[in-house]
């Protein structure tokens, strides 16, 4: 990561001999708690962190895309014009999808990409990949408020979340919710973004851990996953026959009370899936409200039984994330879960600021022991959205 923004724009003035017209930047995030809620209509309740992805963006003469990175800098480009033949026919592949995907996304909803003029993007980013910290919707995210600026668009931040969305679901071939983009977007300092996938209502939701002298730890087992291929797509079918079944297009229909009628009408893996669902729900509402009236050192058991709904319902835990969890837990966290889509990626714990050391250094011998990779430990902030920082 170049360690400024005048780092990046030198690179791009390396790379295309002319200055960007301005630097972008915006972050991973941290889902405090809400998983596997958003593509069932649902709530969650995350935040944007203090990594984030910067794309120095400049205006071509000609309607060429050109990206690269300084994790690629291997240039990829096209046409704009051709972005649509592009994507039919499977041509957009490896990280380009996402900033390619974003322009393409941008002409679906609504932009002319025949009248706009071409762009060079250098991306470059500290949002660890892999890690389910959503690097990608970073990406996503600082590439379509960089060109929805410079080709004055106009469009919301809400529409630049759902921008993101469908280039992950239509172009990298995820089918992920709209939950990444928006803590992307809308993320704000020492706070929480609590969305209401439904109706896409977002509220700011303060989290206080500064002056509670609390920190969230993330614990990157490591494990790389993928949420093109496998498991996620899985889950994410079970829940929309979960919901057939009960006669309802989505679980955001179905609550707590109705689990009983559910557990008649599904098998038990089916009903497992939709339990955890429905639960999710219920505690990112709890959460929220303990937050409000009682403070962050209230939220340990909603973010505990969280994880607990995940390993033993949902199944998308492993034994790396799980270890990760108890011994943050056994060594003085308040709470801990895994964080993201699961089957890989980074656990968080919430910890009284002078235990976080001790909780790094017994996760890495727990994992020592077992014989596992050694996991990366860091601590996140709640930080700000996307933003511009600088506009040369
Ligand atoms: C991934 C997806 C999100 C969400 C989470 C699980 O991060 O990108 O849309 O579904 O998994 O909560």
């Amino acid at each position: 990561m170049s360690d400024t923004v005048q780092e990046l724009s030198e690179r791009f003035r390396e790379l295309t001999g002319r200055n960007p017209d301005g630097v972008w930047s915006a972050p991973g995030r941290v889902n405090l708690i809400g998983e596997h809620t958003d593509y069932n209509e649902g709530f969650v309740l995350p935040f944007a962190i203090d990594r984030r992805t910067r794309a120095a963006v400049g205006l071509r003469t000609d309607g060429v895309i050109r990206v690269t990175s300084t994790f690629d800098d291997t240039p990829v480009e096209f046409h704009l014009s051709a972005l649509d033949g592009a994507r039919s026919e499977g041509q957009i592949a490896g990280w380009s999808a996402y900033p390619l995907g974003v322009a393409w996304a941008l002409g679906q909803h609504g932009a002319d990409l025949s009248a706009v003029a071409g762009v060079d993007i250098i991306i470059d980013s500290t949002v660890p990949v892999g890690a389910g910290l959503s690097s990608s919707a970073a990406i996503e995210s600082s590439v379509a408020l960089a060109l929805n600026d410079l080709w004055s668009l106009g469009f919301s931040r809400e529409k630049l979340a759902k921008v993101g969305q469908l280039a992950e679901n239509e172009v990298v071939g995820a089918p992920t919710g709209i939950m990444d983009q928006s803590a992307s977007l809308l993320g704000a300092t020492d706070s929480a973004v609590f969305l209401d996938c439904r109706s896409l209502d977002a509220t700011v939701v303060p989290l206080g851990l500064a002056q509670a002298e609390l920190s969230i730890l993330v614990m990157d087992t490591r494990v790389s996953h993928s949420h093109a291929t496998g498991g996620y797509a899985e889950r994410r079918a079970a829940c929309e026959a979960g919901a057939a079944a009960m006669g309802t297009s989505s679980l955001r229909d179905v609550s707590v009370s109705d689990l009983d009628r559910a557990q008649t009408l599904l098998d038990d893996v089916t009903f497992r899936r939709v339990r955890h669902v429905i639960t999710e729900n219920q505690r990112v509402l709890d959460t929220v409200r303990t937050l409000n009236e009682e403070g962050p050192l209230a939220i340990g058991a909603l973010l505990d039984a969280s994880h607990v709904s995940m390993r033993d319902d949902f199944e998308i835990s492993i034994p790396e994330l799980d270890l990760a969890v108890e011994t943050a837990r056994a060594n003085g966290a308040i709470g801990a879960r895994m964080t993201g889509g699961g089957f890989g990626g980074a656990a968080i714990a919430l910890i009284a600021h002078d235990q976080v050391s001790r909780v790094e250094v017994a996760v890495k011998q727990a994992f020592a022991a077992r014989g596992f990779t050694e996991p990366v430990t860091f601590t996140v902030t709640p930080s700000q959205g996307a933003e511009r920082n600088s506009a040369q």
